[in-house]
């Protein structure tokens, strides 16, 4: 289980006072948030430690960190961070140092328990830091989404376990050296904001739903940057879970905790929608279903991974039925509902006490039942003008505009991934940010899907956004998409890249951000007249010096 306190393994002794390197590989932050957490609460155990990012961490890094604690996060298809990539290239290669038995490591991994390949840059991490002869001192965790908990529990039993390695006698944290009353809000602790406005982004007759959000902070005291996001902590559609309590039958009203009946913690407690490896397990348990079994074995991978395709939690509990289940042991099995993130398209420069939000609206219809995102239909369906959301500001630090306000900049945002954009440019026009700007923007179609059309047009003729390419793929026989812009626009756009320019890529992150990836590998390697190789070292030079930098999802 991976929220399992970490088995301390025997421990030989070894060098006192050797110190205890926290390293972290990070997309958004959060991996960096729990590495940070840690090196703190060593300094208050009164360990010598030193914080390092994946990004700038080589060979005799890797020698030197006799005690190493790794935390890394796990993206889509089970890659690390970009600011890792190198690293994990230097593990795999032939590169990759040998280490001895004097080296102790441990590994914390992030990731999304509903993804196949589950905190999969965790698992390698681990596998290879053993295969180059490092002690593994604490079995590795693969915490879900709601991971702090299990971090917190990582970190203290890897820390007694490190400072027994040195010899000290575990004096344990100075005094409260983490928590503090720093009363500002948090995913657990979220503020209520107002809803100010909510309106449709495309036309009637669209075949998507995108709306513009705009939330207050009013009293909050909450502060963001151009590139942060929010996290909505949403409500489940009472629908689903009437429809789950109906299956399993359930009386809704029964007390499930003090004061609270079943189904008010199903609304607002518990994932009720996405199916998790965690859960289909404890259901095979719980069902004792010879079929269910057999799906979740290791060589019907490819058959589980085509039958949870458009299914959720309701279709398990109706294709495997239970006859006279618990309340509690059906709660057992779910995870907590985690929060919706989304990236922010205002900024406070402009609207200083609000926030605003470019939400896409999912509802489709999968095996004969109509589903929904939980937090876009929330936001859509269930609240209004008036109501308040509980939200919290999630800071991304590798998604932020230059701070040489006359560095060009170069945005590539199709459908939602437009966001941050909108905030860049009111941050650049109210700071008289001097800097070229070049937005790529694309959707289905120019007349019902032209996101922010208005503004961008707006922005095209005051001169703040310098150039603006467009690529609507469903108006032409032929789709067109924003990479096929990048390709058209080689020359210019390699100039800009020399002169400096900042990239940043946001959106979908299952074909658009690989595909523009290889489009501006293309554009490097024809105008710089590189080999595919050298064409890959400049993007990733740019990626160090975070000129690359990207908000996939
Ligand atoms: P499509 O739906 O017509 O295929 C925003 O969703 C826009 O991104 C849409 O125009 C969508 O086009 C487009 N899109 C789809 N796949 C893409 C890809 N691989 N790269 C870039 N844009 C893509």
């Amino acid at each position: 289980d991976a929220h399992d306190a970490p088995a301390v393994s025997e421990s030989p002794a070894s060098t006192p006072g050797e110190p205890l390197t926290v390293l972290f590989g990070s997309q958004t932050g959060n991996a960096e948030g729990v590495a940070e957490q840690a090196a703190e609460r060593a300094r208050a155990w009164g360990l010598d430690v030193e914080l390092k990012d994946m990004a700038s961490f080589g060979k005799q890094d890797l020698k030197q960190a006799t005690r190493l604690m790794a935390v890394v996060s796990t993206q889509g298809d089970g890659d690390p961070p970009d600011s890792a990539l190198g690293f994990y290239e230097l593990l795999a290669g032939r590169k990759a140092p040998r280490l001895s038995d004097d080296h102790r490591f441990a590994v914390f991994g992030l990731g999304d328990a509903s993804y196949e390949y589950f905190c999969e840059s965790g698992k390698v991490l681990d596998s290879r830091l053993e295969a180059l002869g490092s002690q593994r001192l604490c079995a590795r965790v693969d915490a879900d989404v709601d991971y702090e908990e299990a971090a917190t529990q990582w970190i203290d039993a890897t820390l007694e376990a490190f400072a027994a390695l040195s010899g000290s006698a575990a004096p344990g944290p100075a005094s409260g050296a983490s928590g503090g009353a720093a009363a500002t809000y948090s995913r657990s602790h979220p503020f209520q904001a107002e809803v100010l406005e909510s309106q449709p982004l495309n036309t009637q007759d669209s075949d998507k739903q995108t709306l513009h959000v705009e939330l207050s902070l009013e009293e909050s005291g909450l502060e963001y940057h151009p590139g942060d996001a929010v996290g909505i902590v949403p409500q489940n559609d009472p629908v689903y879970v009437d429809e789950l309590l109906a299956a399993l039958r359930l009386d809704g009203e029964a007390p499930f905790e003090e004061g609270r009946q079943l189904r008010d913690a199903l609304l607002n407690d518990f994932e009720v929608t996405t199916l998790t490896r965690p859960f289909l397990n404890h259901w095979a348990e719980i069902s004792d279903d010879a079929e269910l079994r057999r799906l979740l074995d290791e060589e019907s991978r490819d058959e589980l991974r085509e039958w949870l395709q458009g299914r959720h939690i309701i279709d398990v509990l109706e294709h495997f039925p239970v006859e006279g289940l618990e309340a509690d042991t059906f709660i057992r099995a779910l995870r907590k509902l985690p929060p919706r993130l989304y990236s922010i398209a205002s900024s406070q420069a402009a609207a200083p006490d609000e926030v605003h939000l470019t939400v896409a609206v999912v509802r489709y219809e999968t095996h004969g039942r109509a589903r929904g995102g939980v937090a876009t239909t929330y936001l859509a369906d269930r609240v209004q003008p008036g109501d308040s959301v509980p939200i919290y500001i999630d800071h991304n630090k590798h998604f932020k505009l230059p701070d040489d306000d006359a560095t060009p900049i170069v945005m590539i945002g199709p459908g939602t991934g437009v966001a941050p954009f909108r905030a860049f440019m009111q941050e650049r026009e109210a700071r008289g940010a001097s800097g070229d700007n070049w937005l790529f923007f694309g959707d289905r179609r120019r007349r019902s899907d032209f996101l922010y059309q208005a503004e961008w047009l707006q922005w095209r003729k005051s001169g703040l956004l310098s150039r603006l390419d467009v690529a609507f793929s469903r108006d032409q026989q032929d789709k067109v998409y924003v990479q096929d812009r990048l390709r058209e626009q080689a020359a210019t756009l390699y100039d800009w890249l020399q002169a400096g320019a900042y990239v940043f890529v946001c959106g979908d992150a299952e074909r658009m951000a690989p595909d523009v990836h290889q489009a501006l590998l293309d554009v490097i390697r024809e105008q710089g007249e590189y080999d595919e190789e050298a064409a890959a070292e400049y993007l990733r030079d740019l990626q160090q010096q975070k000129r690359y930098q990207r908000d996939v999802y």
